[in-house]
């Protein structure tokens, strides 16, 4: 089948609450260098995970409208675990011609490399205490029998929020992400490979991704630490490529580096979009801009 289009006329669609999912969307740019990219952060909005289902799947439906609006987009990637967790079933009813990857916990890949069985799952309320979560787990659970496995599951009221503020300070205040960071995993139970200790930690929330390495710090090196970011970018790369005659996608198809490849916007703080852009993507501050929050 002939391609009908180059791949760079139309963009992947990215959206999370706030700048958590730029670590999607760093995976992403590592996946497909060529790719044309618009992200949505919702900052006015968030956190999503202390909000209703209502008001999550109403801003992402809201969102994918406007991405579909400004990038013509062919894939929307919903890059937040909240949003996915509540919202990506009617996102499909909605919008049946578009393709949609989600995000969630990693709970699968966490039992394949704990060596003592005991894997932690850190998350927002809303990823949590889904539906959606619940069935997954108790689908990977019924699939690891006969082979023992516990999960130990904590939601991280406040986390997301605190990783999005200390941004837009620049990352010199990191006192707050700490504090919430050092007292949920003091909940959760002790960490590192001996018998009985937590093994394996699951980032269950783009946001978190930022802060890996503070996390590192206190779980010790034994611990291991999945995030979903390079899985779901395979995904979306799987759906995204448009086939060519031979049904291969090419190279020279792709190739995109002029300077609107990727665009970001925000309905919260310009600066912060712009430092996190900075900082995680090496991107220019004119790659962002300010859009005024209107309700969904
Ligand atoms: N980054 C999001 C997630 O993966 C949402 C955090 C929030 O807004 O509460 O769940």
């Amino acid at each position: 089948m002939p391609a009908t289009e180059p791949n760079t006329q139309r963009a992947i669609g990215v959206f999370d609450s706030g700048i958590g999912g730029l670590s999607v969307l760093q995976a992403m740019r590592a996946e497909m260098p060529h790719e044309r990219f618009i992200y949505w952060s919702d900052s006015a909005f968030a956190p999503y995970g202390e909000r209703s289902d209502e008001f999550v799947i109403d801003r992402s439906h809201f969102i994918t409208e406007q991405l579909i609006a400004k990038g013509n987009v062919k894939t929307v990637v919903v890059a937040c675990n909240s949003a996915t967790a509540v919202a990506i079933e009617s996102l499909r009813q909605q919008f049946p011609d578009l393709p949609f990857v989600g995000v969630e916990p990693a709970l699968k890949p966490a039992i394949g490399v704990s060596q003592t069985g005991r894997v932690g799952v850190i998350g927002t309320h809303a990823t949590l205490q889904s539906a959606r979560f619940e069935k997954l787990l108790s689908k990977v659970q019924a699939d690891a029998l006969p082979s023992q496995c516990e999960f130990v599951i904590q939601p991280c009221k406040g986390l997301a929020l605190a990783i999005e503020k200390q941004t837009e300070k620049a990352q010199t205040d990191t006192q707050e992400v700490e504090q919430l960071c050092r007292h949920y995993l003091n909940e959760m139970g002790t960490f590192g490979n001996a018998t009985g200790q937590i093994d394996t930690l699951v980032l269950g929330c783009t946001h978190y991704v930022f802060v890996e390495e503070l996390l590192r710090q206190m779980v010790g090196p034994k611990v291991n630490i999945i995030s979903t970011g390079t899985a779901v970018a395979r995904q979306a790369h799987r759906l995204s490529a448009i086939p060519t005659q031979s049904g291969v996608e090419t190279k020279e198809e792709l190739h995109d580096t002029s300077p609107d490849s990727i665009q970001l916007w925000t309905n919260g703080s310009l600066s912060a979009l712009e430092h996190a852009a900075d900082r995680w993507l090496s991107l220019p501050p004119q790659r962002c801009h300010w859009i005024a929050p209107s309700a969904s």
